[in-house]
This record gives structure tokens, C-alpha cells and sequence, in this order.
């Protein structure tokens, strides 16, 4: 999540070299063409000679879950009604005379599923470099637990207490009412999302072994408690939290989890992709 009153929120610029597979013979320009269509991310499959891209949330039968969202011109960000709008485009084309199709992205660090460093809420940690290339990989991957948490409340002490999170618990993604909510599929950011209250914070600070916190919407904290929470998670630079996971349609257990945020020195913040394993 980006924060008002920290607006650190930073804008990064990558560019992509797009990788065109030939299959190992030459294609007509046409096909050639088709090969890049106006989205990414996409598996090809021929069909009756037409290049037909496949789109998959999960892989290899279902041992392979993405819990990551797609970036899209509509997916909501921080205190904004207009969703991310654009922010990928192709800055160099083939048909433009470029040797090859390169696109470029510019976009909060805090957009879609993202982590968040020590440094995002406290200045001091910001400046001592406490960015997300420090973060931690060995807790970013490894066992995690799903649970869902009940949909009248936000996560109190109370509520945490009631989950009963076995102590040796490192990892838990919490589902919540934002998925049934769909609220990451709405292009307006809403303050009604489900997160933590302070309290609900300090409880898993204290009485709990999780080092990773992962949330089904662009902040853990309630927007409420918005700061609170973040400074009780993020104080001892030992906890890590992950945010706008996509979490429909997964059965509660136990998984492997695995989430690599991109080496952004000097950012508070970073997309990541996260995926179960079962
Ligand atoms: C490169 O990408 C653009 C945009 O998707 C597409 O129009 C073009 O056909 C692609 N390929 C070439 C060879 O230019
Ligand atoms: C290609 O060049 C034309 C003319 O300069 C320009 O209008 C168009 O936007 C360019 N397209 C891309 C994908 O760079
Ligand atoms: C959670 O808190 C937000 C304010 O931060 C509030 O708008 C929302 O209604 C609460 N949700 C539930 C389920 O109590």
C-alpha cells in the first residue's frame, strides 16, 4: 500500500526484452506478428496454423497455483478512483524498424501483489537502507498456511485468538471478505477493505511464531489503523507482509509458498510474484 503521509511511493521504469520463440524455423511476418499480442504473459499453442495464447492461473494440473494478480490498466491502487491506468507501453516496435519489440512499464512499487520493506513506515529504517533487497528469502519461501477469517470483523486480537494458529506457524495468508468482495477486480480503491487492527497486530507480535503476513488486499492494516499496524508488524524488521494476493478459489491448508520480490535498492516496496505449491 502506498501511505499518505509517507510519499515515498517510488516509480520504477523497467524495460522488457521481449523474447520471441521461433520454434526453430522461419514464420511469416504475419504470424510473426500475432506472436505479441496486445497483453502479455502468455503460453502459445498452435491451433488450424493460428497462434492462440493460452492463459492459465494454475499449472501442471493444479499443483501450481498463482496467487499473484495480473497488472492491469483497472486493477484499483492507493486513493484512487481511476484504477493504475496505463503504464505499459512499447517504446520500441519491430514494425517500427526496431530490431526487436521492447516494452516499458512505469508504476507505483506498491501496485497489485507487492511486498513491503521496514523502511515503508519508518524513516529511520528507510534511511539505513532497510529496502526490499534486504528482505529476507528464506521467510519469503516456505510452508504457509491459508486461513479463512470470519467475515464480520476486522483482525482484532480477538479475531486472531480465534483462529488458533498453531505456535511453529511462520507463514499464514489470510482470506478475507475482500475476496469475496472481489475488491482487487474493482478499479476503485475502497477504505472499507478488511485488515488488521492494532491490536490484531500486536496480538500476532506477540503470541505467535509468523514472520510472513499475506493479505487478500492492497494494505494489511485496516484503513483505520492504518500506520498503527504497520509500525507494531514492521518495528522489529522481522516480519514480513505481502499484499493483494489473490486467494480465490484455494482450499485452506497448508502449501508451499514461494514469493520473490524484485532487487530494487533504495525501494520500500516492490511487486512480487508469489505461487503455491501443494
Ligand atoms: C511488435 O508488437 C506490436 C504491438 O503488439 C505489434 O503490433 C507488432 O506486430 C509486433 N511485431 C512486430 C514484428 O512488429
Ligand atoms: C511507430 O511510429 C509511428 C510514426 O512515428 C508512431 O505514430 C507510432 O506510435 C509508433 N509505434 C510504436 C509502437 O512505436
Ligand atoms: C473494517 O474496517 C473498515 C475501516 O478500516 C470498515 O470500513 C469496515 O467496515 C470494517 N469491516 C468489517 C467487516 O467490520
Amino acid at each position: 500500500m502506498a501511505v499518505v503521509e509517507v510519499k515515498t511511493t517510488m516509480s520504477i521504469v523497467l524495460v522488457f526484452f521481449q523474447m520471441v520463440w521461433l520454434m526453430g524455423m522461419a514464420v511469416s511476418s504475419t504470424a510473426y506478428s500475432s506472436a505479441y499480442p496486445s497483453d502479455a504473459d502468455q503460453a502459445c499453442d498452435m491451433e488450424g496454423g493460428e497462434l492462440k495464447v493460452v492463459r492459465r492461473e494454475e499449472y501442471d494440473g493444479g499443483r501450481i497455483l498463482d496467487i499473484s494478480h495480473v497488472y492491469s490498466e483497472d486493477m484499483p491502487v492507493w486513493e484512487s478512483s481511476d484504477g493504475l491506468g496505463h503504464f505499459l507501453w512499447l517504446a520500441k516496435s519491430m514494425k517500427n524498424g526496431s530490431l526487436a519489440n521492447s516494452s516499458e512499464m512505469k508504476l507505483p512499487t506498491h501496485t497489485g501483489t507487492h511486498v513491503d520493506a521496514p523502511g515503508h513506515v519508518f524513516q529511520h529504517y528507510f534511511e539505513a537502507g532497510f529496502d526490499v533487497d534486504t528482505l529476507d528469502l528464506a521467510v519469503l519461501n516456505g510452508p504457509a498456511l491459508l486461513v479463512d477469517v470470519p467475515r464480520d470483523k476486522n483482525i482484532t486480537a480477538e479475531v486472531m485468538k480465534s483462529l488458533s494458529i498453531p505456535k511453529g506457524v511462520r507463514r499464514v495468508l489470510f482470506r478475507t471478505l475482500n475476496t469475496d468482495r472481489k475488491l482487487m477486480w474493482k478499479r476503485e480503491w475502497d477504505t472499507s477493505y478488511v485488515g488488521f487492527m492494532k491490536d490484531g497486530a500486536q496480538w500476532l507480535v506477540e503470541n505467535t511464531d509468523i514472520k510472513l503476513v499475506g493479505v487478500d488486499y492492497l494494505s494489511v492494516a485496516a484503513y483505520d489503523d492504518l500506520i498503527p499496524s504497520h509500525l507494531v508488524f514492521l518495528e522489529s524488521r522481522e516480519i514480513i507482509l505481502v499484499e493483494a494476493l489473490k486467494l480465490d478459489d484455494i482450499k485452506p491448508g497448508i502449501y508451499s509458498l514461494h514469493c520473490l520480490p524484485l532487487r530494487l535498492r533504495g525501494a520500500e516496496g516492490s511487486p512480487i510474484r508469489c505461487i503455491l505449491i501443494k
